[in-house]
């Protein structure tokens, strides 16, 4: 074969391997085995002295050509794997797809409840407001009437940070810090209606306590603010939280911020106050209220005038109420959580006992 003929052969061979590949790899291949720096054109050239001089310079000339149209011809190979591949890709790709899984996570019973009691005090026109969990000894304890050595510090031991800062263990500070924001500088009675949901601290953990929960506070401050508003309000609460039919029923209690205090129970929500049930045409008393009929839910009681004095309110002219509840106890009761600790383990199986859509999430 003379040189011409290896050259015509050449291209040959290059269009019959191209038509084949389907690679950019084998078009890589291609490209280096003939064009390369010792690929089968350099090699032609590299036999031009075999040629007669006068007719090198138009075989240079057709060696140059073809390598044109070598370069040319893998270029257009490239090109056509190129959208081959993406046309495949296009194919094979379901763009009805979901994008990602379906969302599985659930909403915290401990957020839910919070946020159910929040919406319905908001609706009867309390203003949330939120404040910080490292306190003051000051907001915490001082200004809510608890005395330096007063033993009702007793119940409430926290997580000193520094000297007289610390954890907070209740959110009524928020009462003392939405107060104090709201002085009237005229001397006109403020009115305030405010709640405070948030984390509280205290140094307990057993079935029924953990070192963190939470708390939603409550404040009314007006004139003429009576026990009977109180009442009103928590009936309507826990009516909206736990069904028409619940009752709710004061005991005296003792909180150094009010007076007088109260604790306030819910008929029990599993005998509707009844202290048994029914299991199987069997009676047996009721292990949620212990046969009582009754349960607790929330301290309250009217403001005390130290508390008005400390904030600088005149305790003959304002009145008001407070309330504070705990968040844990009325997931517990709502749901039938039997252990509190439950709540913060982080177990999915409790987890998702709470998904979306299950038959206790009101929508
Ligand atoms: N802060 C009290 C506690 O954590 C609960 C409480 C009782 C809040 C009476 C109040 C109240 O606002 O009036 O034990």
């Amino acid at each position: 074969m003379n040189l011409r003929e290896t050259l015509d052969s050449l291209k040959q061979t290059l269009n019959n391997e191209l038509s084949q590949a389907v690679s950019l790899e084998k078009v890589e291949k291609l490209r280096i085995e003939f064009l390369g720096r010792k690929g089968s054109i350099s090699e032609l050239m590299s036999r031009l002295q075999e040629l007669p001089k006068e007719e090198r310079p138009a075989f240079g000339q057709a060696v140059n050509a073809a390598k044109e149209e070598i370069t040319s011809a893998l270029e257009a190979k490239k090109n056509e794997v190129l959208e081959q591949q993406e046309k495949d890709f296009l194919e094979s790709f379901d763009c009805t797809m979901q994008s990602r899984l379906p969302w599985q996570g659930s909403v915290h019973p401990i957020n839910t409840v919070m946020e159910d009691i929040c919406r319905i005090l908001n609706d009867f026109g309390f203003e949330t407001v939120v404040g910080p969990e490292v306190e003051t000894d000051y907001y915490n304890f001082e200004t809510l009437n608890f005395p330096h050595d007063h033993p009702a510090r007793d119940m409430q031991d926290t997580l000193f940070i520094a000297d007289k800062v610390l954890l907070r263990t209740h959110t009524s500070p928020m009462q003392i810090r939405a107060m104090k924001e709201r002085t009237r500088s005229d001397g006109s009675i403020p009115h305030l209606a405010i709640i405070a949901p948030g984390k509280v601290y205290r140094r307990d953990s057993d079935l029924t306590h953990t070192p963190m929960f939470h708390q939603v506070e409550a404040l009314l401050v007006g004139e003429k603010i009576a026990l009977t508003h109180l009442r009103g309000i928590l009936s309507a609460l826990c009516k909206s939280l736990f069904g028409e039919e619940t009752k709710v029923r004061f005991r005296p209690s003792f909180f150094p911020f009010t007076e007088p205090s109260l604790e306030a129970d819910v008929t029990c929500m599993k005998c509707g106050g009844a202290g048994q049930v029914e299991v199987d045409g069997e009676t047996n008393s009721c292990r949620i209220c212990k046969s009582t009929g009754w349960l607790e839910i929330l301290g309250s009681g009217m403001v005390d005038p130290a508390v008005f004095e400390a904030v600088g309110y005149d305790p003959k002219k304002v009145s008001g109420f407070a309330f504070g509840l705990g968040v844990e106890r009325i997931a517990m009761l709502k749901y039938g959580i039997s252990d509190l600790r439950m709540n913060f383990e982080n177990d999915v199986r409790f987890l998702s006992q709470f998904e979306m859509g299950n038959s206790w999430r009101r929508t």
